[in-house]
């Protein structure tokens, strides 16, 4: 517990380094901003996939998965930077099994993020010729198998993330 000396010392820091610090609490927030867009994205996707779709729902999906895709890629690059600038310094990161875990996890939710996107891309031809997609049951499980290991995993991220962050691991 830090003692009330300490903690007028970190006050004064967020005096003296204000700029630093601005950087530090913008990229902590898009963090949060984008891992919360991600798994409205992602619930939107699992709640608006209910085959056979009609073209709207359609293009309504792929909008939403680009959303996705988007806040993924924002995640990612906000928790490169949390890693090498903002955060406890890269070596308190990288020598941690619990944030390796964390990273194992996001890039498995990556991965699992393809077959439903490919499938989703796939469908704008038949989009431009004014018909609707074609979804065979079996890729339609498939997708939707995908989607809910996409949720569980984007439960799993937040309690990795604030274990490493309290030095769980090391
Ligand atoms: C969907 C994926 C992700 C989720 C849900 C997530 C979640 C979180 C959360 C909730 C925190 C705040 C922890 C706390 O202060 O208690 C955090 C911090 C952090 N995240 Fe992520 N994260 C994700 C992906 C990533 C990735 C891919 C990286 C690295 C490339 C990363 C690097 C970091 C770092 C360095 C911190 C700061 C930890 C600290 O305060 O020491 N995150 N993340």
């Amino acid at each position: 517990m830090a003692g009330a000396g300490e903690h007028w010392q970190y006050m004064q820091s967020w005096r003296i380094l204000p700029v630093a610090r601005m950087g530090e609490t913008i990229t902590a927030w898009l963090h949060f901003v984008a891992m919360m867009s991600l798994l409205a994205a992602l619930t939107a996707e699992h709640l608006l996939f209910k085959p056979p779709l009609d073209q709207r729902a359609a293009r309504r999906l792929i909008r939403i998965d680009l959303i996705y895709g988007l806040s993924a890629l924002v995640v990612l690059i906000t928790g490169i930077l949390r890693v090498l600038y903002f955060g406890m310094g890269a070596p308190f990161y990288l020598s941690n099994p619990v944030f390796h875990a964390k990273f194992g996890a996001f890039l498995v939710l990556v991965l699992l993020s393809v077959y439903p996107t490919l499938q989703f891309l796939g469908w704008r031809r038949a989009l431009r010729l004014g018909q609707p997609p074609d979804v065979p049951i079996s890729r339609a499980r498939t997708i939707v198998f995908a989607i809910r290991l996409e949720l569980s995993l984007v439960l799993l991220l937040p309690l990795l993330a604030v274990l490493t962050a309290r030095g769980y691991g090391l």
